[in-house]
């Protein structure tokens, strides 16, 4: 490697390494987003899960997992649960467009030998942790599995002790798995790690000043349910409801098939994120590009599948989990 190229890697590493520090990380669909997949999931439960679920929801739900999907973005920061932010997302590599659950860092070199950049020693520390682990893991601790798919596996395992006696608390399993199974479909929850999933980015939406990543978690969403349905949550899920049905019908099984014998898939899900992200959500934006029908209108279908690809996984994961097969087997 060049000593130029090297030189301007730690000029951007230390500015990536102090963005991390000072902004954290707001991931993931918004309010419209969780429900949406939430309920599209709770109508494709089996009468097992279906049975669990309803078990599992406080009382005051009522039975709508929808209503409380939400729930990991209202505690994430309080300090009992200060440690579940970084479970949202699973950012990569800049411009490499794929996800890589835990192989080498290509920054573990320059971490390793910036002694001279770093008079704390914090970044020497940080190389130490990080450098065997790529795109799963805590970005200011380097702890490896500590973000969106280590997290789907995590809570997966824990809710396959329903039913038995256990330490873990599976109302508060279950909704971290419905919202990080939503969250992991947002494209650019699996964004670049220098502009925080396009956190960083500053645009105009309709000449309203955003940034990119709260045009996918949020504004595509709530333009499409103003325009097409009469400002109407439950036309729109209706709306995904007749593709996953007819339009999208012969792709469904691909969508909830995962490798025979696992339960969640969610490196499948991540790298498609990734790749949505490059070819869909970063592509043709800039700082402070304006986004207007050009953008909204291409980009729309992609939310629109996301949002039902959420849905139909997240009702296949609780299906396994809850299935006979798999809990016989506990
Ligand atoms: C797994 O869940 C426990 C809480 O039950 C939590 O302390 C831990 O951080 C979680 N890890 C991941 C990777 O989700
Ligand atoms: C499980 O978590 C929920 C949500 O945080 C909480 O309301 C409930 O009291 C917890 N249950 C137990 C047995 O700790
Ligand atoms: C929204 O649409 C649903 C389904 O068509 C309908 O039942 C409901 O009344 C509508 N809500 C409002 C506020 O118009
Ligand atoms: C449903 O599919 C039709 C036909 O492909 C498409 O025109 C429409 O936009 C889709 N609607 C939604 C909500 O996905």
């Amino acid at each position: 490697m060049q000593h130029r190229t090297m030189e301007s890697y730690k000029i951007q590493l230390v500015a990536i390494v102090s963005l991390i520090l000072v902004f954290p990380n707001t991931q993931g669909w918004g309010e419209d987003g969780h429900f949406i997949v939430c309920k599209i999931a709770q109508s494709r439960l089996s009468n097992s899960a279906a049975e669990a679920v309803k078990n599992l929801l406080p009382e005051s739900a009522q039975n709508d997992l929808a209503s409380l999907c939400l729930w990991p973005d209202e505690i994430k920061r309080d300090a009992r649960y200060r440690w579940s932010a970084t479970l949202h997302f699973a950012d990569t590599p800049d411009s490499l467009c794929n996800f890589q659950y835990d192989s080498k860092s290509p920054y573990s070199f320059i971490l390793m030998h910036s002694a001279s950049n770093d008079p704390s020693g914090a970044l020497s520390e940080l190389g130490k942790t990080t450098q065997q682990f790529r795109d799963c893991k805590d970005l200011s601790t380097g702890e490896k599995g500590q973000c969106v798919v280590g997290a789907i596996n995590n809570y997966t395992n824990q809710l396959l002790n329903y039913g038995s006696v256990t330490k873990y608390n599976l109302t508060e399993a279950l909704l971290f798995l419905s919202h990080f199974v939503g969250d992991i479909h947002q494209p650019l929850h699996c964004g670049f790690v220098s502009d925080l999933g396009g956190n960083r980015v500053a645009v105009n939406w309709y000449n309203t000043v955003r940034n990119l990543h709260r045009v996918w978690d949020d504004d595509i969403i709530e333009t499409a349910e103003e325009r097409f349905y009469d400002s109407n949550r439950t036309e729109y899920i209706n709306a995904i409801q007749q593709n996953i049905t007819k339009a999208w019908a012969d792709q469904v099984k691909g969508w909830e098939n995962c490798s025979p014998n696992k339960i969640p898939c969610p490196d499948i899900y991540a790298s498609e994120s990734i790749e949505e992200a490059c070819q869909w959500a970063y592509k043709g934006v800039s700082v402070n590009s304006n986004l207007q029908d050009e953008y909204f209108l291409t980009r729309l279908p992609i939310v629109t599948l996301r949002l039902a690809q959420g849905g139909v996984r997240l009702a296949a994961t609780l299906n396994r989990i809850f299935g006979t097969q798999y809990s016989a087997a506990m």
